[in-house]
């Protein structure tokens, strides 16, 4: 399955991660550094991104799931400005089953404007016209900001997996809300 360099929206556009430049990786960088309180919080990678070289060898990754066809990660941009927004990443795409899962953040200064509701849009679009039948996002079901989103997207709620993450920081553990699109409701 091939996923476009590009998908456009009505006020952004999703370019994706093919090849990692340390450019790339110092902007988002940045905004990782800015932003870093409201990352750590949910994203454990947040914590193990220290640095524009850390960065660096998390776009290769991206590069290489572009490569293998297994994960497709888009930087957000506004489409006028071409401002730094966010993330998404379609992961775990399983070509047997035809499911992903949709994973995102935003820079902080993005936030509270419906870009990452009208990336999840634009991403999961291409992502059933290339034959996907079923997504998934799954969020920490204390992050009420991304259940937001995942509602407003009209995703049903599977179910909560419970207590399926050892927080190391809380040394609590953490359950995750399951909620899922199937094409025939897109
Ligand atoms: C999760 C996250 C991406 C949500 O960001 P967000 O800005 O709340 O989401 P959106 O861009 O879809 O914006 C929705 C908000 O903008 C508001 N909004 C303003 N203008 C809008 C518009 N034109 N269209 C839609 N919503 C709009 C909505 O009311 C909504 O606010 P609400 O949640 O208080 O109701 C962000 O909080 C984040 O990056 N968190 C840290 C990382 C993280 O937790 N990632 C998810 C891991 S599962």
């Amino acid at each position: 399955m091939n996923f476009p360099k590009k998908i456009k929206s009505d006020r952004i556009e999703l370019t994706g991660v093919h090849k990692p430049t340390f450019e790339l990786a110092n902007e988002i960088y940045a905004h990782i550094e800015e932003s870093r309180a409201h990352l750590e919080v949910f994203l454990p990678w947040a914590d193990t991104t220290k640095s524009p070289e850390d960065e660096f060898v998390a776009l290769k990754d991206f590069a290489q799931g572009f490569d293998q066809k297994t994960n497709f990660a888009y930087i957000i941009r506004e489409k006028n400005t071409h401002r730094f927004l966010g993330c998404i990443e379609l992961m775990n795409v399983d070509t047997k089953n035809l499911s992903a899962e949709i994973g995102y953040w935003l820079s902080k200064k993005a936030c509270g404007n419906g870009y990452m509701l009208e990336a999840v849009r634009a991403l999961e679009k291409v992502a059933f016209e290339k034959g996907i039948n079923r997504i998934v996002i799954r969020n920490d079901v204390k992050n009420i900001k991304s259940a937001h989103v995942a509602r407003n997207a009209d995703y049903h709620l599977d179910g909560v997996l419970r207590e399926i993450r050892f927080n190391d920081k809380t040394k609590q553990f953490d359950s995750s809300n399951v909620w899922s699109k199937l094409k025939s409701e897109a």
